[in-house]
Parts: C-alpha cells; structure tokens; sequence
C-alpha cells in the first residue's frame, strides 16, 4: 500500500533540513508517496496567509506529514498544523549520543507533551491600554486523553512508570485537574508515577538527568522543557518530535528557522532525520526506522559533524554520509 506523506519545509533551515530527511527516505526505497507543500513566512508575503487551505486540508488526510520549521509565523502554521492532525501528544525525546560533546551524556528522557491546550490554546486578549490576559485551558478530556497514551507508551519496554511534572501548588485549578486526572488514569492502568513541580524538575533534571525518564507535562512546561533538555544532550540539532493523533501524525525538529545560519547550508540535519525515522516506526516500518537511527547515530559518532557539533561539515555532507550507512 502507497502511504501519502505530505512534506511541508516552511522556512529558513526547514528548507534545508526537509529536503536532507526525504532524500533517507527515499534511499529506502519504501512505497511513499511524497507531496509538497507551502507554509510559513515566505508564503505569508506572498499570499498574505501562512497556512494555505491545501497546505492544511495535505496534512489533515496524508497518512503522515513531516514538518521542518517556520518563522515568525510558526504559530499560525504549527498550531493549526497540529489540529489538522488532531494530535494530542507531542512525543520529544531527549537523549545524548556517543562522541557526542553533552553537558549531561547520561541524559534519556522522553517528553509526552499535551498538544491541544494549556496557554497555548490561543485565548488571548487586549483589555485596556495596560492590561492584557490570557485564558489558560485544561480540560479532563485532554488530561486524560495523554495520560492514556503515556500509560500505552510505558508499558511493555524499559520504562519504569512516568513522572507528573506540573505547577499544581500555585495554578491549582488547571494545573490540580491536569495532575489529579493524569494521576486517576495511571492508577486505573496500574501504572507506577511521582510527581515533581516543573521549577523544581528544572533544577533536578540539569543535575541529575538519570532520575527521570518519561515525563508527562502540560503544553507551555512540555515546550519549555524539552528545549532545556536539548541543551543537555547537546544542541537543538538533534531533538527530533512526532505529533501523534488518533489517526494520522506530524514528524518535526523540535528547532526553528535557526536564521543565524539558515542559507549557509550547514544547518544539522540529524533532527529531522530522527523525526523521519520515527515516521518510518508509526507507519510500521521498524527496520527501516531503526536502519536510519543505527545510520544517524553511527554518523553523529564517528562524523562527518556540521558545525554547531563542532564540525566543520555541510547539511550535504552529514546527509550523504547518512545515507551510504544506510
Ligand atoms: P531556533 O531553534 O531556530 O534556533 C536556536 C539556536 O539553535 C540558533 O543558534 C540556531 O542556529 C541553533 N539551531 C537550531 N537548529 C539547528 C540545527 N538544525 N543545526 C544547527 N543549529 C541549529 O530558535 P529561535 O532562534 O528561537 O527561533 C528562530 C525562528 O524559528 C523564530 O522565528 C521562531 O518563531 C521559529 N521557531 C519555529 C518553530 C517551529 O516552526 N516549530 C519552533 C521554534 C522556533
Ligand atoms: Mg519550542
């Protein structure tokens, strides 16, 4: 069966990263369709939207879309991106690699981020000349929706339960619904939790990474977080992420348009490769997903490494090398 994979770039580096990971993909020589499409900055100045209708209606009936990163308008095509999914987690892991220069080597974490509300469910509002708010939404359904996935995703592997990370002492309505919902469903699926608060575990986890493993958070904490961790292993080049829905899902670096360097052509395509590799799995190619993990990682080891790896290679160059492991 042809899978439909729908490839959306957007800007700056996410032109280069994109294209690097659909080349492994089709070095793999797996039946996929891939069909491009627009979004972000550049299409914003010349259509004045950033998310073109076709653009969203691609991602919300492939069977899978991988995402690179954009610009100033990342909100308005990432989030909407997401919901054409209906994707409820983010999943980000975080972990080093060998010869890999990490402040915390021994890091292995794996984000279960909700993806659909919390402060990001875009409740914002300009009251007077001095005061603006913004609502912040947490539901049972949503709460109870991730904890159910990060219950799945626990059980039957290495991981040990999952932690609870929250700010419940001082948000104690959404944050308390979010703790005590996630908290009710683990029980339910005799599934093992503590619970840290989100300041808190940003201390513990920079000075001891190994006491954590899955972490299940609310949007904002999720975000945050997880970039916090990407500086532990070693750069935002290497976080890979999967939006997953019930049917369909979202494959994207965790980084953004990188504008520092976008256009030199050195940009690490290792994220977005990663996020390829784990579009390969939810489509239930393992081997494959696996082959492009054992080629990244052998590359990442033994180089060739763009420069924020200090390296001095080119996207080119580490996706080749890439791509002749495989
Ligand atoms: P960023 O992730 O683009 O860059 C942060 C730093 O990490 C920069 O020094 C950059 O050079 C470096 N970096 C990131 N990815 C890299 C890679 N693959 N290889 C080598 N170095 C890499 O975050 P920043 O600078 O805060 O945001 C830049 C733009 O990206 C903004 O317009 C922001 O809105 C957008 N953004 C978009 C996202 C998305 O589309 N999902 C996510 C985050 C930011
Ligand atoms: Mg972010």
């Amino acid at each position: 069966m042809t899978h439909e994979i729908a490839v959306i770039p957007g800007d700056g580096i996410g032109q280069e990263v994109t294209p690097a990971a659909v080349e492994v993909l089709e070095a793999l020589e797996i039946d996929f369709e891939f069909v491009e499409a627009e979004a972000g900055d550049a299409v914003e100045e010349e259509t004045g939207e950033a998310l073109p209708r076709e653009t969203y209606d691609l991602a919300a009936s492939a069977d899978a879309t991988l995402f690179g990163a954009a610009g100033d308008t990342a909100a308005d095509v990432i989030l909407p991106l997401r919901e054409a999914v209906d994707s409820f987690v983010n999943i980000r892991p975080a972990k080093s690699y060998p010869g890999i220069d990490a402040v915390r080597p021994e890091t292995d974490l794996v984000f279960l981020r909700e993806n659909t509300e919390g402060v990001y469910a875009g409740h914002e509002d300009r009251l007077t000349e001095d005061v603006s708010t913004l609502t912040r939404v947490v539901t049972e359904s949503a709460s109870e929706r991730l904890a159910e996935f990060a219950c799945d995703y626990v059980s039957g592997d290495e991981h040990d339960g999952f932690t609870i990370v929250h700010k419940a002492n001082v948000m104690r309505e959404t944050d308390g619904r979010f703790r005590d919902t996630v908290r009710e469903v683990a029980e339910k699926n005799g599934v093992e939790t503590d619970q840290v608060l989100m300041d808190a575990f940003a201390t513990r986890v920079c000075l001891d990474p190994e006491q954590f493993g899955v972490v299940v958070c609310p949007n904002l904490a999720g975000d945050v977080l997880s970039d916090l961790a990407a500086g532990l292993v070693g750069g935002l080049g290497l976080l890979p992420s999967a939006n997953v829905g019930p049917e369909r899902a979202l494959f994207e670096p965790v980084h953004g348009t990188a504008p520092d360097i976008a256009g030199e052509g050195v940009a690490n395509p290792a994220a977005t490769i990663i996020s390829a590799a784990m579009l390969l799995e939810y489509l239930g190619y393992d081997e494959a997903g696996d082959a492009v993990r054992t080629a990244v990682e052998a590359t990442l080891e033994h180089g060739p490494r763009t420069p924020d790896l200090g390296g001095d290679a080119t996207t080119d160059d580490v996706t080749d090398a890439i791509i002749d492991r495989l």
